[in-house]
């Protein structure tokens, strides 16, 4: 089901998500509709607030780079890389607004999969970048706080909203 994406300055956006404490029906239910949700909306990730839920829940969706789209549950950055690289983004709750943010280049996260397991895994280049970006929706940031230069919007940075 494709759901509706909330966008500023609607309150839900700047809360601190509730940590999801049981994965049921309702939990998978969520993360296709994200999925789902993301993919028609030519984005690349989507924080559960972004659909309208204060949950801990993001799903990244890099088809285009070859990877599943995958659900974090209740994620959290262990470890962040001393060097930090610059790179636009862009939001799906906040259009037509662009910009360079700086963030670490690696990270070490740690979620809950949809199965129940928790995993720690790396990651660096752009799935380190949407990571922190959802993981920031999460806890009430909006990137737009972090922006050090706004930049134009260029016919391919659509693929770029998170
Ligand atoms: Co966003």
């Amino acid at each position: 089901m494709n759901l509706k994406i909330i966008t500023v300055p609607d309150p839900i956006l700047t809360q601190k998500t509730d940590a999801v404490k049981k994965i049921d029906r309702s939990i998978f239910k969520l993360a296709d509709d994200m999925i789902e949700t993301c993919r028609k909306a030519n984005g690349i990730g989507l924080a559960a607030p972004q659909i309208g839920k204060s949950v801990r829940l993001c799903i990244i969706n890099l088809e285009h780079l070859g990877l599943a789209p995958f659900v974090l549950i209740n994620p959290k950055i262990i470890k962040k890389s001393w060097k930090k690289i610059e790179m636009e983004e862009g939001c799906l709750s906040i259009p037509g607004i662009f910009g360079i943010v700086k963030r670490p280049e690696k990270i070490t996260v740690k979620a809950i999969n949809l199965t129940g397991e928790e995993n720690s895994f790396d990651a660096d280049g752009l799935v380190a970048r949407v990571i922190q970006h959802e993981i920031d929706h999460l806890d009430g940031i909006l990137f737009t706080s972090k922006i050090l230069k706004r930049t134009d919007p260029k016919p391919d940075t659509k693929e770029l909203r998170e």
